[in-house]
Order: structure tokens, then C-alpha cells, then sequence
């Protein structure tokens, strides 16, 4: 049953929470398919839309080819991009997560987690979902879980309220950071804070789009040998950097 509100109903509608917690209900008992990556297959389906019309923007400056955010080619045919077979872009960001994880990212930190995850930042919690799916241990936090300008406040998963400093006691987790915002002073904050010995960070590298200079510097070299540059998406790369 949904508990989304019926307009032919006279029941209230449902708050937010309310609205979350049957969307996760939902998505825990679909959970079968634990090796399901929703956010890679509609990425997929962008890109071969999008290729298959020649809209692709091309790969530049060693990127990947990238769908723009919704078919040009589908615009100029007058199609409204809700009605492109290919979806669209911004909308997915929120919906899943900033970056697209893929088998190589999830095993790669699964490897160096041998006591678990704490993630700081986890937004809907996209990622840790897929990282519980594959039986990692994680304690994830956002300051806003439901709701932000950043993701559409539909968790995929529970993320705990907290902010960077809920890192501190879980010195024996490995830290997990994807994506976190921009010219920000809180993830540096965070790896201020972090008395563990292993940091995993997903986003672009110094000068990107993610956290800060000062970030970057303190982040240090990554020392897994593998990153995981440009895999899928906006996968920027995943750093394994040692305190
Ligand atoms: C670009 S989003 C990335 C979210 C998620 N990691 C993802 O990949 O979809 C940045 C996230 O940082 C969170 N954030 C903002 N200020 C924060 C702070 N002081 N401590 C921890 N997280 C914060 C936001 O709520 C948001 O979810």
C-alpha cells in the first residue's frame, strides 16, 4: 500500500518521514537483488540514449564521454525531457548520489574497511546502502538525511543525523567521503577531527569540484596504487590515503 497522499482520500498527507521510512521499507523488501546498482543502469541508459542520437558531449581534457543533462537532440525535436526515454541528469544526482559507484569503487573500499565504515556526508545514502548490500559495516551521517538542496529526501538507507564531528569515536572505522561539498571547510574539518588510520575519498582531484584546497593538501597521497580514475561517470577517483 502507498502512503502516498490519494487525492480521493481523506486521510492527511503523509509527512516527509512518514513518506521516507515506506520508501525504505519498500526498497528493503525489494532488496533481493543485492548486487542491483539502480543509479548505473539509468546512467547507462543516458549515455546509449544519448550516444544513439549523437548528443553526447564529447570526451575532453582525458574525461569520458558524458550525457548532457537531458537529450539535445530529443529538445530539438520538440520532445519535453519528461518524456525522454533517456531521463535526465540533475534530477539523478539528487536522487542517488553525486557520484556513480561500480563494482571496482565498492570492492576497493570494502578491501581497506576491514572494521567498517564511518561516512560523513552520506546525503540519501546511496552509497552506503550499496556497501551494506555487499555486507560492509557502516555508520553513515548527514546533517540533512531527508532533505537538501543536495539530494531529493528519499534515503536509500539509514543515515544518522550529524554533521563533520560525529566522526569523532570512530577512530577504528575507516572514513568514507564521496563527493563532499564544495570549497567547504567542512571535510577538512572532518580529516582534522579523524583520529583513524584510513581515509577513502570520491570526488575530483585538487582544483575540482569537491571540498578545498586545504582538503586536498591534507588528504595526502593516495596509497592504494589504483586510482580508480574516471570509471563511470563522475566517479573522479577513489583516493585510499593513510593517516
Ligand atoms: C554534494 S553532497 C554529497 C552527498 C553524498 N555524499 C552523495 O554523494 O550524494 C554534500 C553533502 O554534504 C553534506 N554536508 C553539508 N555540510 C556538512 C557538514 N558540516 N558535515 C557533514 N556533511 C555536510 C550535505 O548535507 C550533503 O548531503
Amino acid at each position: 500500500m502507498s502512503v502516498h497522499t490519494d487525492p480521493a482520500s481523506d486521510s492527511p498527507p503523509a509527512s516527509p518521514i512518514e513518506n521516507a521510512s515506506a520508501d525504505l521499507a519498500r526498497r528493503t523488501a525489494q532488496g533481493a537483488d543485492r548486487r542491483a546498482n539502480p543509479y548505473l543502469d539509468h546512467w547507462r541508459r543516458m549515455l546509449d540514449h544519448q550516444r544513439g542520437h549523437g548528443a553526447l558531449m564529447p570526451a575532453i581534457l582525458g574525461e569520458r564521454e558524458q550525457p548532457n543533462e537531458y537529450c539535445l537532440t530529443c529538445l530539438e525535436r520538440g520532445i519535453k525531457w519528461q518524456e525522454q526515454t533517456g531521463g535526465e541528469r540533475k534530477g539523478a544526482q539528487k536522487q542517488y548520489s553525486w557520484a556513480i559507484p561500480d563494482e571496482d569503487a565498492l570492492s576497493t573500499i570494502a578491501r581497506f574497511s576491514p572494521a567498517g565504515l564511518v561516512e560523513i556526508g552520506a546525503g540519501g545514502g546511496y552509497w552506503a546502502w550499496m556497501l551494506r548490500n555487499r555486507g560492509v559495516d557502516v555508520i553513515a551521517y548527514d546533517p540533512a538525511p531527508l532533505h537538501s538542496d543536495w539530494h531529493s529526501g528519499k534515503p536509500w538507507t539509514e543515515v544518522l543525523y550529524g554533521d563533520h564531528t560525529s566522526v569523532i569515536g570512530h577512530a577504528d572505522r575507516t572514513l568514507l567521503l564521496v563527493w563532499p561539498s564544495y570549497d567547504d571547510p567542512w571535510p577538512a574539518q572532518c580529516l582534522e577531527l579523524y583520529d583513524g588510520n584510513t581515509v577513502i575519498y570520491v570526488g575530483e582531484g585538487h582544483g575540482g569540484c569537491t571540498a578545498d584546497d586545504r582538503f586536498h593538501v591534507l588528504l595526502g597521497d593516495d596509497v592504494s596504487g589504483l586510482r580508480l580514475a574516471e570509471r563511470v561517470g563522475r566517479v573522479g577517483y577513489v583516493s585510499v590515503s593513510a593517516r
